[in-house]
C-alpha cells in the first residue's frame, strides 16, 4: 500500500460546507492544531498525550487523542509492522488528525511514526502552523528497562519481530518543534511545557472576528 499508487476513487467531487474552520474556532475559543508526538515505545508519548488532553479541557478547551495501541483497535486493525504498514498507519492518521484539525480540536497524536518521511508527509499534508513536530525523546535502554507493557523482553526473546529500537529503525526528528526530554524531566513537566508551547504560539486563544459562516 504506497502512499500515491492505491488512489482507486473516480468521478468523486469535492464539495464544501457553509461554515469555515475559522468560524469552529471562534465558538471554541481556539486554534485547530495536530501536535504529532513521536519517539520509541515506553518512551511515555501516551501518557502526556492523556495529560495534555485532561488539562486542556480542564481549562475549557476541546482536546482529543489519537492514540496508537487503541487506534489499532479499529480504524488500523488491518495494518501489522512492516515498513509498509507502518506508512499506511501513519497516512491514514494524518489525513484524520487533518480533519481534526479542521474541525478547531487540539490533536495529540500518539504513534512511534519511526519513519522521518513519513511524518514529514503528514506536515506536508497540513497547513503551515497546523502540525507541530513533538520528539518524546528517551533511549531504547531507557525504555528497555522502563519496559511498562513488556514488549522489549519479548522482542529480545525473539518473539516480537521488527520491533521498534532493537530490530526496526527509529529516525529521530531532525527539526522538531518540541523536544521532551523524558529521561529527564518528569510527566508533569512534560506536560506543562506542551502546554505552555500552546499557549505562547496563541492556539490557546480566539481569532478576532465575526461568525462568517451564517
Ligand atoms: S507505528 O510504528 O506504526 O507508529 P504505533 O504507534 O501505531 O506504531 O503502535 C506501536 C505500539 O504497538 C507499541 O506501543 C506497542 O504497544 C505495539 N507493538 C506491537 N508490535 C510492535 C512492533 N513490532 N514494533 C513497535 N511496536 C509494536
Amino acid at each position: 500500500m504506497s502512499r500515491n499508487s492505491d488512489t482507486r476513487s473516480t468521478n468523486i467531487t469535492w464539495h464544501a460546507g457553509h461554515v469555515t474552520r475559522e468560524d469552529r474556532e471562534r465558538i471554541l475559543g481556539q486554534r485547530g492544531v495536530t501536535l504529532w508526538l513521536t519517539g520509541l515505545s515506553g518512551s511515555g508519548k501516551s501518557t502526556i498525550a492523556v495529560g495534555v488532553e485532561r488539562e486542556l479541557v480542564q481549562r475549557g478547551r476541546v482536546a482529543y487523542v489519537l492514540d496508537g495501541d487503541n487506534i489499532r483497535h479499529g480504524l488500523n486493525k488491518n495494518l501489522g509492522f512492516s515498513p509498509e504498514d507502518r506508512t499506511e498507519n501513519i497516512r491514514r492518521i494524518g489525513e484524520v488528525a487533518k480533519l481534526f484539525t479542521d474541525a478547531g480540536v487540539v490533536v495529540l497524536t500518539s504513534f512511534i511514526s519511526p519513519y522521518r518521511a513519513d511524518r514529514d508527509a503528514v506536515r506536508a499534508l497540513l497547513a503551515p502552523g497546523d502540525f507541530v513536530e513533538v520528539w518524546v525523546a528517551a533511549s531504547v535502554e531507557a525504555c528497555e528497562s522502563r519496559d511498562v507493557k513488556g514488549l522489549y523482553a519479548k522482542a529480545r526473546a525473539g518473539k516480537i519481530p521488527e520491533f521498534t529500537g532493537i530490530s526496526a529503525p527509529y529516525e529521530e526528528p531532525v527539526s522538531p518543534e518540541l523536544v521532551l526530554d523524558t529521561e529527564r524531566q518528569t510527566q508533569a513537566e512534560s506536560i506543562a511545557q506542551v502546554v505552555a508551547y500552546l499557549e505562547a504560539k496563541g492556539y490557546l486563544a480566539a481569532r478576532a472576528g465575526k461568525l462568517a459562516g451564517g
